[in-house]
C-alpha cells in the first residue's frame, strides 16, 4: 500500500506542468541596510537580474589541509605546490550538488552558464519577479547616499530546504559594497623640484624607491628568473606610460625609463593613457620601479565585472585560468568585512587558498583607516577589513619615519569577525592579547584573524601622475613594496634550484627574526588610541618591515 501511494505520488509530481512549489528556508539575511545605502522602491517585475550561484565546493577541507603542508617550511611537502588546474579542482562541487542546483533552474526554466574554472559559480539571467518567488525576496533598488549610485540588492533570501549543503549562496543579494572601491592614496600632494631635490637617503623624508632598496636591502640588479607580478586595477584606473617615464627617469636612473607594463582587460576594463588614474600609477611604478627586471602585468577590470565585489571573483578566476606565468598578485583595494555577505567573502577566501596552493602569493593592502575600517569613518565598535581577515592572503599595513620605522597612524588592523585566529598565528596573537590587557576590551573579537601580516613604508610615496610629481600615502604603497619584494625572493629561490615562497603565512610568522620589529607608533580611529605596536607581533605593522638578506636566509639560499 505504501508504496503504491508514493508511486502515485511521483507520477503525479511528474504530470505536473508547473513545478510543485518547493519549501524554502531562510539563507542568509541582513537586520538593517548597510549605513551610507537608503532603500527607494521594490525592484521592477521584468528588470532582468545577472545572479551568480555559488555551489558548495566539495573538498575545502582537503584543499586547505593541502595548502598548509606545501606552505608550512616543517612539512615534508614544504614547496611542492600543485598546478593550477590541481588547485582549482577542490573547489568543484560534487556531481550531486551540480545536478541538484541545475534540476531546481531547470524547473524553472533556467539554464545556468558556468564561469570558474571550478565550476563552483554559476551564472544566470532572471528577471526580478522569478527571483523573488525562486528564493522568497524582495529584490529592492538601494541608493548609495554619497554617490547617488542605484543597486538592485535584497535584504534576505530563502533556498530550497533540499538545496542546504549544494547551494552556498546566491549573489549579489545581501553584499552591499560602496560602488567606488577605496581609492587609498590619502593625500595627494604636488611637490616642488627643490623638494625633490632635498630628499634625504633612507626614506626619513620622502619615498623613492631608492630609500627602499637602502632601508630593506632590496637588491638594485635586475632579477634572472623572475616569474610576472600581477597588480590588479579596479575603478576606470590604467597606468601611463609618460608618468612611468617621468617617474623611471627621476627616481630610477640606472635602469631604462621605457621599462614597462603589460596590460590585460577584463571585464570590459581598458586602457586610456590620457586619463591615468594616481592608484594604477602608484602600484606599477612601485613594482616596475622596484622589482628590478620583473615582468608586471596590470590587470584593468572594467565595469562589467557584475559581481558585486568589486571584480575581486572574477580577478582570481583570470589569475588562475589566463595568467598562469604569475606567482606574486598584489592589490590596494578593500572595503568593510561587515559590508561583503559571509557566504561570499567564504567563497573567495577558499579561491584565495587555491591559489596559494598553486603558488602564488597574494598580497592585499590592510586598509587606511586605523581600526575604523578601510578608510576612516566615525564608529564604536573596531571595524575589520576586507578581505585581510582570510588568512590565505598576506595583509599589509604601514610604516613611517626611519630611526626607527614607526606605525603610519592609518595603517588599518585588528581581529576579523568572520575566521578564527589560524595556527600559523596563535601564539603570536595570544602574545598580543595578554600584552593588550583589558585596553580596548569589547570593541574587537579576541578569537579573530588578526592582521595586518606584515609591513612597509607608508607614507609619501613619490610619483609620477599627469606630467608632474606627487607624493601620496597610504597602505596601497605598502602592498607593491611587499609584493616586489616577494617576487625577488622567488627569484633568487628559482636561481637557487628551490621553488617558490607561494602562501607567505606559515613561513613568515615561523620566521619573524627576519622582519625588522616595529615596536612604536599606533592606529586610532572609533574615538580611542586604536591598537599599540609593540615588540613582536601586533594588529598595527603586523611582524614588521622586510630585511631581504634574513628574509633570503629564512628561506633557505
Ligand atoms: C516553463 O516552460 C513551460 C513550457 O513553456 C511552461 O509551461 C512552464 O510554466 C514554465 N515554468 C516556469 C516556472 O516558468
Ligand atoms: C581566459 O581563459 C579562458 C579559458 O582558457 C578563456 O575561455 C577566456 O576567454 C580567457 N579570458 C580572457 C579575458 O582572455
Ligand atoms: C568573532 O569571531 C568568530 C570567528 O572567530 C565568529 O564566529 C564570531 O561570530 C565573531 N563575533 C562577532 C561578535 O562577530
Amino acid at each position: 500500500m505504501i508504496a503504491t501511494g508514493l508511486l502515485l505520488t511521483s507520477l503525479f509530481t511528474l504530470g505536473l506542468s508547473k513545478p510543485v512549489a518547493r519549501s524554502l528556508r531562510l539563507h542568509e539575511a541582513r537586520s538593517t541596510i548597510p549605513t551610507g545605502f537608503s532603500h527607494v522602491r521594490s525592484a521592477d517585475a521584468d528588470t532582468v537580474l545577472n545572479l551568480r550561484l555559488g555551489l558548495v565546493s566539495s573538498n575545502v577541507d582537503q584543499l586547505v589541509e593541502t595548502l598548509y603542508d606545501v606552505s608550512t617550511p616543517s612539512s615534508q611537502n614544504y614547496g611542492q605546490h600543485l598546478s593550477r588546474s590541481e588547485a582549482a579542482a577542490f573547489l568543484s562541487p560534487s556531481s550531486e550538488s551540480l545536478e541538484a542546483v541545475n534540476a531546481w533552474l531547470n524547473e524553472n526554466n533556467l539554464t545556468a552558464q558556468s564561469i570558474s574554472p571550478a565550476g563552483d559559480w554559476l551564472a544566470i539571467s532572471v528577471p526580478v519577479s522569478q527571483a523573488n518567488e525562486m528564493l522568497d525576496a524582495d529584490f529592492s533598488v538601494f541608493t548609495h547616499e554619497a554617490t547617488g549610485v542605484q543597486s538592485i540588492r535584497a535584504l534576505q533570501y530563502s533556498i530550497p530546504t533540499d538545496l542546504a549543503g549544494h547551494l552556498q549562496l546566491v549573489h549579489p543579494t545581501t553584499t552591499f559594497t560602496q560602488p567606488t572601491s577605496p581609492k587609498l592614496p590619502l593625500n595627494a600632494k604636488r611637490v616642488s623640484a627643490s623638494a625633490m631635490e632635498k630628499r634625504q637617503s633612507s626614506c626619513s623624508g620622502n619615498v623613492d624607491p631608492a630609500c627602499l632598496q637602502e632601508l630593506y636591502g632590496i637588491p638594485t640588479t635586475a632579477a634572472a628568473n623572475a616569474d610576472p607580478i600581477v597588480v590588479t586595477g579596479y575603478d576606470d584606473q590604467y597606468p601611463s606610460n609618460t608618468d612611468m617615464s617621468d617617474f623611471l627617469s627621476q627616481y630610477r636612473t640606472d635602469i631604462a625609463s621605457s621599462t614597462t607594463w603589460t596590460i590585460v582587460e577584463l571585464d570590459g576594463g581598458s586602457d586610456d593613457p590620457s586619463d591615468p588614474g594616481d592608484e594604477a600609477n602608484l602600484d606599477v611604478q612601485y613594482t616596475v620601479g622596484l622589482a628590478t627586471g620583473v615582468p608586471v602585468y596590470f590587470i584593468s577590470v572594467g565595469e562589467n565585472a557584475n559581481d558585486g565585489v568589486f571584480g575581486f571573483l572574477d580577478t582570481v578566476n583570470y589569475v588562475l585560468s589566463n595568467l598562469s606565468d604569475a606567482y606574486v598578485v598584489t592589490t590596494s583595494y578593500g572595503s568593510n568585512e561587515a559590508d561583503i555577505s559571509t557566504g561570499v567573502f567564504s567563497k573567495l577566501c577558499d579561491a584565495y587558498a587555491s591559489l596559494g596552493t598553486a603558488g602564488i602569493s597574494v598580497l592585499f593592502a590592510s586598509g587606511d583607516g586605523g581600526v575604523s575600517g578601510s578608510q576612516s569613518s566615525s564608529c564604536t565598535d573596531f571595524v575589520p577589513t576586507f578581505p585581510s581577515g582570510c588568512p590565505y592572503v598576506t595583509s599589509v599595513g604601514a610604516t613611517t619615519g626611519t630611526s626607527p620605522e614607526t606605525a603610519a597612524d592609518f595603517s588599518s588592523g585588528g581581529f576579523s569577525n568572520v575566521y578564527a585566529t589560524p595556527s600559523f598565528q596563535t601564539s603570536a596573537v595570544s602574545s598580543y592579547l595578554s600584552y593588550l590587557g583589558s585596553t580596548n576590551s569589547g570593541l574587537y573579537n579576541t578569537s579573530g584573524r588578526g592582521f595586518p601580516d606584515v609591513s612597509t613604508q607608508g607614507e609619501n610615496f613619490l610619483i609620477g601622475y599627469e606630467g608632474s610629481f606627487y607624493t601620496v600615502s597610504g597602505t596601497s604603497c605598502s602592498s607593491p613594496t611587499f609584493a616586489s619584494v616577494v617576487a625577488l625572493l622567488n627569484d633568487k629561490l628559482l636561481s637557487a634550484g628551490k621553488s617558490r615562497l607561494g602562501w607567505l603565512n606559515p613561513w613568515l610568522y615561523e620566521n619573524s627574526g627576519a622582519l625588522n620589529d616595529v615596536t612604536s607608533g599606533d592606529n586610532p580611529g572609533c574615538s580611542t588610541n586604536g591598537f599599540t605596536a609593540t615588540t613582536g607581533w601586533d594588529p598595527v605593522t603586523g611582524l614588521g618591515t622586510p630585511n631581504f638578506a634574513a628574509l633570503l636566509t629564512a628561506a633557505g639560499v
